[in-house]
Order: C-alpha cells, then sequence, then structure tokens
C-alpha cells in the first residue's frame, strides 16, 4: 500500500444535523488512524471548531464505549460562516498550524459542500462520511443514522396505532425529511399506514379525503397518515386542518415526531456501517484518494466525488411507493 508521505495527522469532525452512529464513526475513524500508525484530532462543532481551533487529541481510550450512543461526542454545528471563502482559509491555516494534514468529515450534503470547498481551494486532502437520518446522499446505498431514525419511528406509529383503534381517529404522523422522504416511505411500510405523503409525490388534498372517504366506508374505523415534513401541501396540522374541513365527521389527531428520530442508542445496522465507513475513511486518505464520499452500495465500498454527492439524489423506489398504497387497502 502507497501511503501519502506527509500523511501524520489527521482531523476529524462531525457537521450538520447529528445522526445516530456518527459516535461509530468517530470511533472507527480514530481507531483505524491510530493502528496506521498516525495521529488523530478530534474537532468540536464541525467546521465552528475548526475556525476557532478547538482541537482536542484523540486517543484508542478516547473512544471507549461510545458505539452505543447517539449524538456526537465531538458535537455539531451549522456554521454560516464557513461558506465564506476568507473563513475556510482560517480554517486550513488553523490545521495547518496543528499539523493536521487530512481530514474526515462525517455529515450531510451541506457538510460536502463545505469539504468540498476545502479540497478545491487548498488542495487540502479530505474524505467525507455520510452521517444524517434523511438517507438523501447519492453514493450510497443508506447514510449512517437512518435505519435508527426509521426504527425509532416505527416503533412511535405502533404506539399511536393503539390510541386511533382505541378511539376511532385518524392520526396525522409527522416525520423528518425536509427534501427527502426515505423516512416517511419506510415507516409507512414498516407499520401499515394508510396513506404517505412525501415530497417526492405530489400531494392532491381532494384525492386523499375521497380515499379516506372510501376507507370508511370499507369500514375501517382509525387510520395513521404518514407526513414527511417537506410535503407539498404543508405540515401535519395543515394538512389535517385542511381534512378536517373536507371530511368534519372525522376526528383527526396530530403527533410531530420531530428531533426524538434524531437521537438514541444507533441500530446495530448503523453501527456496523459507522465502522466500516470511518475505517474505509482512514484507508482511503492512505491511498491518496481526496475530494470524495466513501459510502456502501449492494455491500461494496464505493467512492462519490464530493461534486456528484453533494448535487444528486439518492431518488426513493417509486414501485415500492405503489406497494405501500396496495398493501393499505
Ligand atoms: P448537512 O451536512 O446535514 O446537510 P447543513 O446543510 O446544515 O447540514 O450543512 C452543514 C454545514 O456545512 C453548514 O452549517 C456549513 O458550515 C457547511 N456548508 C453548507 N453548505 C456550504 C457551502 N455551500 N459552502 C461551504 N460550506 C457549506
Ligand atoms: O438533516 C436532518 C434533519 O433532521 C432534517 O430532516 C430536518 O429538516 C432538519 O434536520 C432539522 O434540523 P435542525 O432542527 O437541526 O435545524
Amino acid at each position: 500500500m502507497t501511503n501519502l508521505k506527509h500523511l501524520k495527522k489527521i482531523g476529524v469532525l462531525t457537521s450538520g444535523g447529528d445522526a445516530p452512529g456518527m459516535n461509530a464513526a468517530i470511533r472507527a475513524v480514530v481507531r483505524t488512524a491510530i493502528f496506521r500508525k498516525l495521529e488523530a484530532v478530534g474537532i468540536y462543532r464541525g467546521y465552528e471548531g475548526l475556525i476557532q481551533k478547538q482541537f482536542t487529541e484523540m486517543k484508542t481510550h478516547s473512544v471507549s464505549k461510545i458505539i452505543s450512543r447517539g449524538g456526537t461526542i465531538l458535537k455539531s454545528s451549522r456554521c454560516l460562516e464557513f461558506k465564506e471563502k476568507a473563513y475556510r482559509e482560517i480554517a486550513v491555516n488553523n490545521m495547518r498550524e496543528e499539523g493536521i494534514d487530512a481530514l474526515v468529515v462525517i455529515g450531510g450534503d451541506g457538510s460536502f459542500r463545505g469539504a468540498d470547498a476545502l479540497y478545491r481551494e487548498f488542495d487540502f486532502p479530505v474524505v467525507g462520511i455520510p452521517g444524517t437520518i434523511d438517507n438523501d446522499i447519492y453514493g450510497t446505498d443508506y447514510t449512517i443514522g437512518f435505519d435508527t431514525a426509521v426504527n425509532t419511528a416505527m416503533e412511535a406509529v405502533d404506539k399511536l396505532r393503539d390510541t386511533a383503534d382505541s378511539h376511532n381517529l385518524v392520526f396525522f404522523v409527522e416525520v423528518m425529511g425536509r427534501d427527502a422522504g426515505f423516512i416517511g416511505l419506510y415507516t409507512s411500510i414498516a407499520t401499515g399506514a394508510e396513506a404517505t405523503l412525501i415530497p417526492e409525490v405530489h400531494t392532491d388534498i381532494n384525492k386523499l379525503c375521497a380515499y379516506l372517504d372510501h376507507e370508511r366506508r370499507k369500514n375501517k374505523t382509525s387510520g395513521i397518515i404518514i407526513v414527511a415534513e417537506g410535503d407539498n401541501m404543508g405540515n401535519a396540522n395543515e394538512i389535517a386542518a385542511k381534512v378536517s374541513e373536507k371530511l368534519p365527521d372525522y376526528e383527526t389527531r396530530v403527533t410531530t415526531l420531530g428531533h426524538i428520530q434524531r437521537g438514541g442508542s444507533p441500530t446495530c445496522n448503523d453501527r456496523v456501517l459507522a465502522s466500516i465507513l470511518g475505517n474505509r475513511a482512514v484507508e482511503a486518505l492512505l491511498e491518496g484518494k481526496s475530494g470524495v464520499m466513501v459510502g456502501q452500495v449492494n455491500g461494496q465500498t464505493t467512492y462519490t466525488p464530493f461534486q456528484e454527492a453533494c448535487t444528486r439524489h439518492n431518488e426513493i423506489n417509486k414501485l415500492w411507493y405503489e406497494i405501500a398504497h396496495i398493501l393499505s387497502l
């Protein structure tokens, strides 16, 4: 294996929305780096910490027992300053002063836009790991955190179903996904929801009401409607209000699952994915790869240029959307 001669110290940060499994990825990056006789430096609060030089030396024990913890021990942030080149220059100078010669960024597509700028403008070696519950990143079948988030949403909807059935209610359950319907679609299939409203499919209030009415006439006494937060008709409260207006006999309730979906102990799938990608990210840097996101497609490690990972989107399977509908009949 060819080792980059100057590669001695690797930095790692988490950026954007936190996701369960980020800690497992940090652990894998730190331990692989140490295994490869490199030093590892943790950067607090994402790009904010790069600008403010909030660095911490990471040893093997620094990442002990974090594999089962949600959130991120390095903390995360949304850092507007980083969108300006002048601040990115400060960040690069801070890393160079500290002797950090390569960086691993764990985050979503916004974080990769920042990482790409570091790579292009300053030729700084940087590799990304997809960490977001939204699963909307091109170049990987799954992002770290998605599996945990959908399991959390599924368990919550199962509980709501009990109350919906007991009181003959129609529940509108809002799940996360500002631009992507993965959480909505998976949760819907897994809970047998009566309808799925996601950003990728245009929703029509009249069609939705006609469908609900049809279901009621078939003696369905309760229902679950999953609403992704990015749906074209609005949020779950707004949609429930419109339905109540058109179908006044319906008793509706709204539950927004919100940030509950972002927390909690990661599932086995997320821990394994994060561990493998964390290891592969360090190996990629050692092989001289840069400006790419490591992902997993059909079980194989893939390297997708940031430009592609940022501009393209992971598409939902429209057939799965139809199946969700068929199975809820
Ligand atoms: P995510 O990574 O989960 O998509 P954000 O979209 O909030 O989350 O992006 C995380 C951070 O990445 C932002 O707060 C900002 O610091 C940085 N970032 C996002 N877009 C850009 C950009 N175009 N140029 C430079 N940095 C960016
Ligand atoms: O990127 C994940 C995500 O959970 C989106 O689905 C959601 O719209 C957004 O983050 C909310 O994040 P915050 O409350 O941190 O702004």
